[in-house]
């Protein structure tokens, strides 16, 4: 298959693009398009074959569940068994936008697309082209984020491109994604809301509209294994390149990666920030931005993991991240990334 790359202008929409994106995911093709978060691997949420495709795509487990995508609050009255109250009030509070709820499904959902789960993930992504995109595709678009299983997500066509080519019809191409990691994930099925992935939207956020929301301490947890919660469990937006976290105290962590880069025979990356990236010698070292930018840093993080790839970086030492907010989603990402390998500096 040859896999077609199209600019599009978020502000200025061609309709025919669009069509033409729709049909081939009516016809059971698969279509890479932006979103706020990250670039989705899109193909038809209603038919089994399409979940496969995917599946297939990215290389993907295939008991790893599917986020689908709408563009209309009303069309997920069909996916679910039941639309809770609350799910108006977050409607009206964060959708559009990068939060995902878990719900119990509908038998219009194939078990495919659940990866055979009786919940269902949904979101409606902020992204005028994303949701032409998705009312064109006929209103439900199955998708994981755009990249290998196991890579980082991607925030530029180019890595899409990267890891699906010859894989997916048609790669939607808007530039770089504004908030650079994926959305927060909030299962409604329990008794509690529990957040399940954290991002941009916080708990905090959650917490205004919900009451109390729990989550899974270990998701941000440095001394434990990588929690069993669904599809957290394989390794995930990982370089290449092995990537350790260096936590601490801001002095020692510059020192303690500088003798780490000191000592290796292979070649050394380092993931710094604004405030320290001029003080360490190393074959690369890239700023994620100022730390108190923590958007800019979210947007920043999966490039640059990928850019130490064609660098053929062996080893990346990167800084770490607490903060409250996005920072908690940025060290999630990057624990993960780190098969939660921290080294105290
Ligand atoms: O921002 C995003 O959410 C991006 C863009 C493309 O929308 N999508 C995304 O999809 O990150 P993906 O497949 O890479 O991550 C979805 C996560 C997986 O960890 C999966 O296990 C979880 O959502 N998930 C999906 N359905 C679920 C369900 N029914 N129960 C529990 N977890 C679920
Ligand atoms: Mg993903």
């Amino acid at each position: 298959m040859e896999t077609e790359i199209i600019k599009i202008d978020e502000l200025n929409i061609d309709p025919q693009i669009i069509q033409r994106a729709g049909d081939i995911i009516k016809n059971g093709g698969l279509v890479v398009f932006p979103t706020e978060t990250v670039y989705g691997l899109g193909g038809n949420a209603l038919t089994q074959d399409s979940a496969e495709k995917i599946y297939k795509a990215k290389g993907r487990p295939s008991d790893n569940p599917l986020i689908v995508h709408i563009a209309e609050l009303e069309d997920m009255k069909k996916l679910v068994k039941e639309m809770p109250e609350e799910i108006y009030r977050l409607a009206e509070a964060f959708w559009p936008g990068p939060l995902t709820v878990i719900l119990e499904k509908s038998d219009l959902v194939p078990k495919k697309t659940t990866g055979g789960l009786n919940t269902v993930a949904i979101r409606m992504p902020d992204h005028d082209a994303a949701l032409a995109f998705i009312k064109a595709a006929g209103g439900y678009v199955a998708a994981p984020s755009a990249n290998s299983s196991g890579r980082p997500s991607p925030t530029l066509a180019s890595h899409a491109l990267e890891d699906l080519d010859g894989m997916v019809d048609l790669i939607l191409d808007g530039g770089l994604t504004g908030i650079g990691i994926e959305s927060t994930i909030v299962d409604l099925t329990g008794e509690k809301p529990t957040i399940l992935r954290p991002g941009a939207i916080t708990k905090d956020m959650l917490e205004k509209i919900l009451g109390e929301v729990q989550q899974d301490p270990d998701l941000l947890n440095q001394d434990t294994l990588p929690p069993k919660a669904p599809g957290m469990k394989y390794t995930h937006y990982a370089p290449k390149g092995e990537l350790f976290i260096v936590s601490g105290d801001s002095e020692k962590v510059v020192e303690h990666i500088n003798e780490l880069v000191h000592t290796s025979d292979k070649l050394c990356g380092v993931l710094a920030t604004e405030e320290t990236k001029d003080r360490y010698i190393a074959d690369s070292v890239k700023s994620l931005g100022a730390r108190r930018k923590e958007e800019e840093i979210a947007r920043r993080m999966y490039k640059l993991l990928r850019e130490f790839d064609e660098e053929k970086i062996e080893v990346i030492y990167s800084e770490s991240f607490e903060g409250s907010e996005l920072g908690q989603a940025i060290m999630n990402r990057l624990l993960k990334a780190a098969g939660h390998k921290v080294l105290k500096g």
